[in-house]
């Protein structure tokens, strides 16, 4: 495995730290402040707007559509993968917009969020590991 491909890797794997313990824990806990307290979960919303804006899942989705994908070029997890993204990026623009009930939007987020991350660390992360080699192997 060559040095660009083992340092993709390991960024890969951090930020995915990153958003299982920041964005998903976030929202798993806006959840129960919800049941909890029924008030004021807006502020936990909006928060969560903010930090997966400017700061982690979007800048993420960015780096694997812009640097990891593409060298899996014709593998159809790709695809399946990028699908994934753009729905949890309209999950989180109804959610923005007040469309929906927010709860429901939220445990939609979690449920899709986790699902993705366990996909790409271990389907993906297996592939572009190279034990499965496409033609286009770099
Ligand atoms: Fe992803
Ligand atoms: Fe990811």
């Amino acid at each position: 495995m060559n040095e660009n491909r083992e340092r993709l890797i390991e960024r890969l794997l951090e930020e995915h730290k990153w958003v299982e313990g920041v964005a998903l824990k976030y929202l798993q806990n806006t959840l129960t402040y919800y049941i909890t307290e029924e008030v004021d979960y807006k502020k936990y919303i909006n928060s969560f707007i903010r930090i997966v804006e400017e700061e982690l899942l979007l800048p993420h989705h960015k780096f694997e559509e812009e640097e990891v994908f593409p060298l899996l070029p014709d593998d159809p997890l790709i695809q399946e993968l990028i699908n994934e993204h753009r729905e949890i990026e309209e999950l989180i623009t109804r959610l923005k917009q007040g469309e929906g009930e927010e709860l429901t939007l939220i445990r939609q987020l979690v449920d899709i969020i986790d699902k993705h991350l366990k996909k790409e660390n271990t389907e993906l992360i297996t592939k572009l590991k190279g034990e499965i080699k496409s033609p286009n192997y770099k």
